[in-house]
């Protein structure tokens, strides 16, 4: 690929799909990003370069190809038990919400933005050793929904197949050793910690209702790719979903400070929030 041919104008135009599709705001110095990520989808469709990219987007019928342009470009990184703390909270909490909740009620849990599943599958083993602890919560239905805008990661989430390296990050060897089967030079989850599990496609940008009420939401590592406006409707979004006495979990780089004023911080604690007292609600 000549590397010459980012023109601004094509830089503009194909960041403003990823920004409408998604959310994700890519910087002025990130053309490199484009150039290495789209890199095989130009070979794929035989074309000489961005501008070329921009020039088939722009004829009719490109929707798929726009969308795929707009998933390469989402940033997937993700590890187990990422920063800790929250799943130390996540700990406390969810005994609180089983005991608080009546029997026959699932707790539900969204992972949103779950990219390849290691958060939901985190939340999973958390759910399992807490049940060791306490066997009444065994008898409580569990839902953990992770969604993700990328078809590609949400494939490897369902898969629940991890490469060593993954496995290594954060991951204590007696978890690892517990909760997972090996495969060659693979990690399988466990069929047991995966049974609560499910992946299913979802745009942050669109209206999460259809996703049911939570009462634990994580959404890590994201908002961070957003302008302020978008971060504000998103997290209005799943402040309408919340239960009053459940909790979202937000990235350590990430605030809703400032954002929105429906939901508050956790005294105490960094980037846990709940619902402000007097939450607006969308109507039905
Ligand atoms: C950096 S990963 C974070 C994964 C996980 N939450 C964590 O903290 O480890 C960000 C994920 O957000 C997804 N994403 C980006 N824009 C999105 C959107 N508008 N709706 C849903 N997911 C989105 C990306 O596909 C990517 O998998």
């Amino acid at each position: 690929m000549n590397k010459s041919v980012l023109s601004p104008t094509t830089f503009t135009f194909l960041t403003g799909i990823v920004k409408t599709r998604s959310g994700g705001i890519i910087g002025a110095d990130q053309g490199y990003m484009l150039e290495t990520r789209l890199a095989p989808l130009l070979k794929r469709e035989a074309l000489r370069d961005l501008d070329a990219l921009a020039a088939r987007l722009r004829a009719p019928l490109s929707d798929g190809l726009a969308q795929e342009m707009t998933e390469l470009l989402t940033t997937n990184e993700s590890s187990f038990f990422r920063d800790t703390r929250p799943f130390e909270h996540l700990r406390t909490l969810l005994p609180q919400l089983h005991k608080a909740r009546p029997p026959g009620q699932p707790l539900r849990i969204w992972s949103a933005a779950c990219s390849t599943g290691q958060e939901a599958y985190s939340i999973a083993i958390i759910l399992a050793e807490l049940a060791e602890l306490d066997p009444s919560l065994k008898s409580r239905r569990v839902e953990i929904i992770g969604t993700d805008i990328t078809a590609a990661v949400l494939e490897r989430a369902r898969a629940g197949v991890f490469t060593q390296f993954e496995v290594q990050r954060g991951m204590p060897i007696r978890t690892l050793m517990k909760r997972f089967t090996q495969e060659d030079t693979r990690w399988r989850i466990r069929p047991e910690i995966a049974a609560p599990c499910r992946f299913e496609k979802f745009n942050l940008l669109g209206d999460p209702r259809s996703l049911g009420r939570f009462d634990v939401v994580f959404c890590r590592n994201v908002l961070i790719y957003f302008d302020v406006p978008t971060k504000g409707r998103v997290l209005g979004s799943i402040a309408q979903l919340l239960a009053q006495d459940g909790a979202l979990y937000l990235g350590a780089a990430e605030t809703a400070m400032g954002v929105t004023t429906a939901l508050v911080a956790k005294p105490g604690e960094r980037g846990v929030y709940g619902l402000a007292a007097e939450p607006v609600r969308l109507r039905a």
